[in-house]
């Protein structure tokens, strides 16, 4: 066993979102989000649940928090539901609901925990959905004075903000896919909203640099890094125009680079872009990239791509190991993955800071007859994607925190309550909160800043 060792000051946390755990959905003033509208609409929520209470942490965050504490956790992002806030997403700002933040962040430094706060985890108000959502310019101005509303509120004590998770899941995987909210299946809209999100970030980040000076601002991607299933050329441009969709069409932008010019040209071959990047306005791309402190990574499996129309695709050497481990979401389990994505991340884009904002894993487990969870293939998730984040930092990669996703539980989106994310097993009849082993194993892991290499092999 060889002992890992983790920077001084190495920030680590667990992260939530406010619709995944909150519940109060209609509580002291909350507006309609397009979460609730989804999740009320049948047929939408694989078991048909609703985040209607989910862990109830509206009422029960002290308990939350203390539970941290206990564990000596120093850090914890979380999102602020914009409808709780400002209810109709622009104009009247509900008191209360700010309230309810500033109290979690009070409550958080007192018990020495540090707040990243996400704004935007996918909540949109409802009545600006009326009003075309994020397909709207006009979304990404409501989005910017939003930043400034709970800036002005919170600045003082938050120093970490991040102003929008996973653009991807917020553009195509809802308006394209239309698995989240608010469900459509229309790739010009998508690509529409993708540019929106985008500009409403950089207009969130002049906000956020003048109500809190001196924090640190980013934004959180999620990445899949895509491997050709095989040695052929058609797999090859198969997984380079995977990494196209899902990562470069907004690392680009972000790190200055402007839409990838391979993936334009393949939107309007295809009709997605039937106004070629029409949505771009002058300066646009200037605000998109304007300078953060750190990016945001969100990591959890990689993905293989085959390319199954090319005439010409034998099959050859398929890379996807048949004995690859997948975790209750189906997702295959793969640490090399996570450490070639942050050596790329730096050296490629020159991301000058990275925090994991995301990684963790579903597995299924339950309180046995005493109350213990023994999530044990979640402890050796944790330690291989740590030794992957650590073995990345060994080669220069300036790898800041590591926030485990999820405290608790939780509302896992279309998935419902079918999926247990949580280091915290939350019993949703009783929400009563066990710790499973994971949780002792990451406090041990924080106070010794570090973890013992595991061995697979025994
Ligand atoms: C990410 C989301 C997060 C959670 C995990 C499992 O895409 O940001 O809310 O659902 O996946």
């Amino acid at each position: 066993m060889t002992k890992i060792t983790f920077p001084d000051r190495f920030l680590w946390g667990v992260s939530t979102a406010a619709y995944q755990i909150e519940g109060a959905w209609n509580e002291d003033g909350r507006g309609e989000s397009i979460w609730d509208r989804f999740a009320h609409t049948p047929g939408r929520i694989q078991d048909g649940s609703t985040g209607d209470v989910a862990c109830d942490h509206y009422h029960r965050w002290p308990e939350d928090v203390a539970i941290m504490r206990a564990l000596g956790i120093p850090g914890y992002r979380f999102s602020v539901a914009w409808p709780r806030i400002v209810p109709a997403g622009r104009g009247l700002v509900n008191q209360k609901g700010l309230d309810f933040y500033n109290r979690l962040v009070d409550g958080l430094l007192q018990a020495g925990i540090t707040p990243l706060l996400t704004l935007y985890h996918w909540d949109l108000p409802q009545s600006l959905q009326d009003e075309g959502g994020w397909t709207a310019r006009e979304t990404a101005t409501a989005f910017a004075t939003f930043a400034d509303v709970v800036s002005r509120s919170l600045g003082d004590r938050v120093k970490h903000w991040v102003t929008h998770n996973e653009p991807w899941c917020t553009s195509l995987l809802s308006h394209q896919i239309g698995l989240h909210a608010p469900g459509w299946q229309d790739w010009p809209a998508a690509l529409t909203v993708a540019h929106h999100v985008l500009l409403s970030h950089g207009l969130a980040v002049e906000r956020l640099r003048s109500n809190a000076p001196g924090a640190e601002v980013g934004i959180a991607l999620n990445f899949d890094p895509a491997w050709p299933a095989s040695p052929s050329a058609a797999d090859y441009h198969a997984a380079r125009r995977h990494e196209g969709y899902f990562s470069r069409w907004f690392l680009d932008p972000l790190y200055g680079r402007r839409y990838p010019a391979d993936m334009v040209e393949y939107y309007i071959q295809e009709g997605y872009l039937p106004q070629g990047l029409a949505f771009v306005q002058e300066g646009d791309l200037e605000t998109i990239a304007a300078h953060t402190d750190f990016l945001g990574v969100n990591y959890y499996t990689r993905r293989v791509l085959r390319d199954t129309a090319a005439p010409d695709n034998l099959p050859q050497t398929v890379f996807a190991a048949p004995a690859s481990e997948h975790t209750a979401m189906g997702w295959e389990v793969h640490p090399e993955s996570f450490y070639r994505l942050l050596n790329r991340l730096h050296f490629e884009y020159l991301v000058p800071k990275l925090i994991i904002t995301e990684n963790g894993c579903s597995y299924l487990d339950h309180p046995d007859e005493n109350g213990r969870v023994a999530d044990g293939r979640r402890i050796r998730y944790l330690s291989d994607h740590l030794i992957a984040v650590h073995r990345a930092i060994q080669n220069g990669v300036p790898v800041a925190g590591y926030f485990q996703w999820s405290l608790m539980d939780n509302f896992e989106w279309a998935l419902g309550y079918t999926q247990r994310f949580g280091i915290v097993y939350v019993d949703y009849v009783t929400q009563k909160r066990y710790l499973k082993d994971s949780a002792y194993w990451y406090r041990d892991l924080i106070a010794r800043n570090g973890l013992e290499q595991y061995k697979s092999d025994g």
